[in-house]
């Protein structure tokens, strides 16, 4: 009889962030041994003791199950993740931040660093897997790295794994992937990567050349962007024409063609991966010789739509000085505490230069929000946010901000002027409870 070969995959992780620590957890939910590596000893200490760096639903349960298990294990050294208690790792995966320079490039020196420390601990085969978002030929550096110091010449392949999960859903996203995009140099790191992913049963495995894997990932963030910008261009529009941008992206997206998603009209997109994946994109662009303009106007239109919001209360209240707005929500989107590139830190500073006093309220990402947002006072709920408040202004959809007592909140604001950046609340109903309220492309 054939012998069966062992399918597990022996991972070591680098870079224990939102992308890192849930990929992580939910390889080893899929029986392989994970090592999640960080450099940050405060994260490491906090996982050793069970508690969650980050709020990421399903998250904590994930990762208890499997620390049970023995299936994932923390470290805080690269050398320490490699080779952890007498197993040795088939595949190291690097999913450490790739934040934006000053130009828009992407910064990849924690890439760099981490392909010397693999290199300097290889003892065996390994494939290195790029997790985190890179410009395309990045894997090329990853190689050139590894090989200058590879002094005992193992062998090894740098294979390229896009991750497209979204934070507030991203263990689901995981385990449930539309599709797993893996780019090889070789038929042993195809196989190793098809071990990896093979219990994912309903999910096709696309594999492709490096540089197609990676610009998969820069060419799928920027299409996303661009319906965002789309719809929202669509309607200021409507806007100006009397025409409700729901009905309009709803007529739209049953064309199977253009699809339903991402067709909701709002203040704009931020959070880690947006913004700088489509800069990232434009400024790669350029340098290989391609002005990709319609990227340009995507950001433009993005910025745009920021100020938006601020727009709509001046119209309402007309000089700002001296006048309080309450933002409901400050989190990029809801389920998630991630605070970076988040619209309200833009919307906040915008109000604050016209004299206006902020106050915020965040049911999440409040105590993130306090380390980068300056000059804004945080409320204790949402009741208290909107305590004397000239204008409420809604910046992100919690369910719970779906939920308030619309009489209450009206009863402690100063004036019931409400801006619904998100297009939470039935226009009809609010005008019924006397708000003056205003939303993105509805008459
Ligand atoms: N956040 C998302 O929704 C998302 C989705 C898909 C892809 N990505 C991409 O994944 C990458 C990681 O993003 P993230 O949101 O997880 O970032 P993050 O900041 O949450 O996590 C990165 C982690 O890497 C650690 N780190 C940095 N340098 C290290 C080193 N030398 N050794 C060990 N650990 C190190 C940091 O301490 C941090 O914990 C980025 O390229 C991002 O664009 C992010």
């Amino acid at each position: 009889m054939k012998k069966t070969r062992n399918e597990k995959v022996n991972i070591c992780m680098v870079g224990a962030g939102y992308v890192g620590l849930v990929s992580g957890a939910c390889l080893a939910e899929l029986g392989h041994r994970v090592v999640c590596v960080d450099n940050d000893p405060r994260k490491i200490k906090m996982l050793e003791k069970g508690v969650m760096p980050i709020y990421e639903d399903d998250l904590e349960r994930v990762v208890k199950k499997n620390v049970k298990a023995g299936r994932l294990h923390f470290a805080s050294s690269v050398k320490e993740g490699m080779l952890h208690e007498g197993h040795r790792a088939d595949a190291v995966f690097i999913a450490v931040g790739t934040p934006p320079r000053d130009d828009g490039s992407a910064d990849l020196s924690a890439i760099e660093k981490v392909s010397e420390q693999v290199a300097l601990n290889m003892t065996d085969y390994t494939v290195i897997v790029e997790k985190s978002t890179v410009p395309v030929s990045t894997c090329d550096w990853i190689e050139k790295t590894v090989k200058r110091n590879n002094g005992r010449h193992i062998p090894f392949d740098v294979a390229s794994n896009p991750e497209f999960l979204r934070e507030g859903t991203a263990v689901w996203d995981f385990l449930e992937p539309d599709r797993v995009v893996v780019g090889v140099s070789s038929k042993r790191a195809e196989e190793l990567m098809r071990r990896v992913y093979k219990p994912l049963k309903k999910a096709p495995i696309v594999v492709t050349s490096v540089k197609s894997a990676e610009l998969i990932k820069h060419a799928s963030n920027s299409f996303l962007s661009t319906k965002i910008s789309f719809i929202n261009a669509v309607a200021n529009v409507c806007e100006r024409t009397g025409a409700n941008v729901e009905d309009v992206a709803r007529g739209m997206g049953l064309d199977k063609r253009i699809g339903a998603s991402f067709l909701k009209a709002g203040i704009g997109f931020g959070g880690f991966c947006f913004p700088k994946d489509l800069e990232a994109f434009y400024w790669l662009s350029r340098q290989v010789g391609y002005d990709f303009d319609l990227l340009k106007t995507v950001k433009d239109i993005n910025e745009g739509q920021k100020l938006w919001m601020v727009k709509k209360v001046e119209d309402e209240l007309w000089n700002l000085e001296g006048k309080t707005v309450a933002l409901l929500g400050l989190a990029f989107k809801p389920e998630t505490d991630d605070m970076r590139f988040a619209p309200s830190i833009d919307i906040a500073a915008e109000f604050l230069k016209r004299g206006a006093k902020v106050r915020g309220f965040d049911p999440v990402s409040q105590e993130n929000a306090m380390k980068v947002m300056k000059g804004v006072h945080f409320a204790r709920d949402a009741y208290d946010c909107v305590k004397g408040a000239d204008c409420v202004c809604l910046v992100t959809e919690w369910k719970e901000f779906a939920r308030l007592d619309q009489k209450k909140l009206m009863t402690a604001v100063k004036h019931p002027i409400m801006v619904d950046g998100r297009n939470l609340y039935d226009p009809a109903k609010m005008r019924d409870l006397g708000w003056t309220y205003k939303s993105v492309g509805r008459p």
